[in-house]
């Protein structure tokens, strides 16, 4: 098969078609034709060094798929509804800038009525993420009101979109104007521009003083101070990234005289079963929203990951430069 390969650690030019053998379904697992694999930041953290591949996962960079079901463990199949010909997205560990991949079966979708591959493949990450930490983690209520730091990124418009369509008030953070605007036309109730105006102010004045319930953090840094005061009594921060630096000076104080919440957590290395549980989850709550509409899939570009040169290059390039709103995706 044809796959992307991380020839050395550095520029998105590192990244070229190689072939590869074909890889083959083990127990409990199943083989997809791809037909689009999402592309995300931690790939490119990938690329650049920073971020190890767990125990067992291929060196492949590529967290998610979508394509046609080749073959697989017949009984794990049955179980989980499937069989030989179905279209699945798939949350994987690694493997899926390739013609060709491996997934666990319990962590595989259907593709959604009305949704095409390239769009499906823009769902599992950010919404195994999404899910498991603003709800699980984060214990998102509706009524209650949630900060998005990074509101255009693939995991804010997933998070803006589940949100709002399960009842909560949603605020977040972009680097721009032209993002503010398209975080509202996703659902945002209120985008404050992070580069022209405090967020902390802001949020305390969208709450009338009271401060928002829930923040998905994907900043850190000297964020987690600042999030802090923007917390209401009983919040939860959850820390999904560091891209502001791991160190930050808070107010203990603040911790405990409101009675917050400060967790975090990274998917990847979980193991199958908890990410199984997810996509039990999201199927049963989810599913019917994308089914019905309610939640839209956001691609801002595909690229053909076969060309010459790698369109996963020019994928890793536009996601660096920030420019892009949504999801970012590679066909083949
Ligand atoms: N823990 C996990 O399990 C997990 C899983 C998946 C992803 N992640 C992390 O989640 C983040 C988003 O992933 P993605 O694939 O959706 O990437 P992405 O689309 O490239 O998004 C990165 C986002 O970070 C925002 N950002 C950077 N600095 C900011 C700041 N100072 N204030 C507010 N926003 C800021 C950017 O906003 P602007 O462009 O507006 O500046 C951009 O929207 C990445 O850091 C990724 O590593 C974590």
């Amino acid at each position: 098969m044809k796959a992307i390969e991380i020839t050395s650690y550095g520029a998105p030019e590192v990244l070229r078609v190689a072939e590869r053998p074909d890889p083959v379904a083990g127990a409990g697992e199943l083989l997809i034709r791809v037909a689009a694999s999402g592309v995300n930041r931690p790939d490119v953290l990938q690329r650049k060094g920073h971020y190890p591949v767990p125990p067992g996962a291929s060196d492949l960079p590529g967290l998610e798929v979508a394509g046609e079901i080749v073959s697989g463990d017949a009984a794990a199949l049955a179980e989980a509804g499937f069989k030989v010909g179905d279209r699945v997205c798939a949350l994987i560990a690694g493997g899926g800038y390739a013609e060709l991949c491996v997934a666990p079966v319990a962590q595989c979708l259907p593709v959604p009525k009305g949704w095409s591959d390239i769009e499906a493949a823009s769902l599992p990450e950010t919404f195994f993420t999404v899910w498991s930490n603003v709800f699980e983690r984060g214990r998102l209520q509706k009524g209650e009101t949630l900060l998005i730091q990074g509101g255009s990124s693939g995991i804010g418009v997933t998070a803006i979109q589940i949100a709002k369509a399960l009842g909560a008030t949603v605020i977040v953070t972009a680097g721009s104007d032209d993002k503010c605007d398209a975080c509202r036309k996703l659902g945002a109730d209120h985008a404050i521009n992070y580069r022209t105006s405090d967020f902390v102010e802001e949020a305390k004045k969208l709450t009338g003083g009271k401060g928002v319930d829930v923040v998905l953090d994907m900043v850190a840094g000297d964020y987690v101070a600042r999030e802090i005061e923007c917390l209401a009594e009983d919040g939860r921060l959850v820390i999904i990234a560091v891209q502001g630096g791991v160190k930050s000076e808070i107010n203990a104080g603040l911790v405990l005289r409101r009675r917050l919440t400060i967790t975090g957590s990274t998917l990847r290395p979980r193991p199958v079963a908890f990410k199984g549980a997810i996509a039990k989850a999201l199927r049963e709550k989810v599913w019917p929203l994308l089914e019905s509409g309610a939640i839209k899939p956001v691609i801002h570009s595909t690229f053909a990951a076969a060309g010459e040169p790698s369109g996963a290059a020019q994928a890793h390039a536009l996601m660096e430069s920030n420019q892009h709103i949504g999801k970012i995706v590679l066909t083949w």
